[in-house]
């Protein structure tokens, strides 16, 4: 079979419609309703989302973790807190996450700040973890240098035997983040390139939410 050649790789984009009259008030239930549509269709890693943070420097980097969780006020995922990412957060919370959903031709941009969700919550969701990903937890040091695989394996394995009767303790280094978002962007690809995007922009006290069409 030939290799494909990417510059002529393109596809015309025919799903249904999108207007303002469908899109309910609430950008966070228009997300659950778009979320939900991704769960129910055969995507893979339909909650992975990039999450763009920016350094001291300004420079900004992208990377995907999964949504865990989302709230009437924000959107939850875990971490290691001591990362890259935790110290670009932590300099500066802005923050931007993306979801791409292909088989339905949908694209939501989420912006706003990010806060650290409470010890407790991330404690309980730890717990409920399967073990070894709480072990690899445990035992990854985020986003440092690590000698060889062999290191990390040992790592992993030194904790699996040390915890073998015991629960795993939750390390203070992981946890939560929520998104509190401050804009939404729903784009849903349409015929022609002429495709469909909303934004949706919050009032003073985030009780309401402005929703406008905009240009593809
Ligand atoms: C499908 C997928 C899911 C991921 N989920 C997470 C996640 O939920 N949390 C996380 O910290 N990293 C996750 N990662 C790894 C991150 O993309 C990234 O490599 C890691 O968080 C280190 O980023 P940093 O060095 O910028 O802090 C995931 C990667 C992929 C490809």
């Amino acid at each position: 079979m030939p290799n494909r050649d990417y510059q002529n790789e393109r596809r015309d984009y025919d799903a249904p419609g999108l207007s303002k009259t469908q899109l309910n008030a609430s950008p966070f239930v228009q997300f659950s309703h778009w979320m939900q549509d991704a769960l129910n269709s055969p995507i893979q890693d339909a909650t992975a989302m990039s999450l763009a943070t920016v350094d001291r420097a300004g420079q900004p980097h992208n990377r995907i973790v999964l949504l865990k969780e989302t709230t009437t006020t924000g959107f939850i995922f875990y971490t290691h807190y001591d990362s890259d990412k935790g110290h670009e957060i932590q300099h500066n919370p802005k923050a931007a996450l993306l979801f791409f959903w292909p088989e339905l031709d949908r694209q939501v941009r989420i912006e706003g700040e990010l806060i650290k969700i409470s010890k407790a919550d991330s404690q309980a969701y730890f717990e409920s973890r399967p073990k070894d990903s709480q072990l690899a937890a445990l035992s990854s040091m985020q986003s440092k240098e690590v000698a060889s695989r062999k290191v990390l394996e040992n790592t992993f394995a030194q904790n699996a035997e040390k915890y073998q009767d015991q629960p795993i303790p939750h390390p203070e280094h992981w946890g939560g983040y929520c998104l509190r978002p401050n804009k939404f962007e729903f784009w849903q690809g349409r015929p022609n390139r002429l495709h469909d995007r909303f934004i949706y922009t919050p009032n003073e006290n985030a009780t309401l939410w402005a929703i406008q069409r905009l240009s593809p």
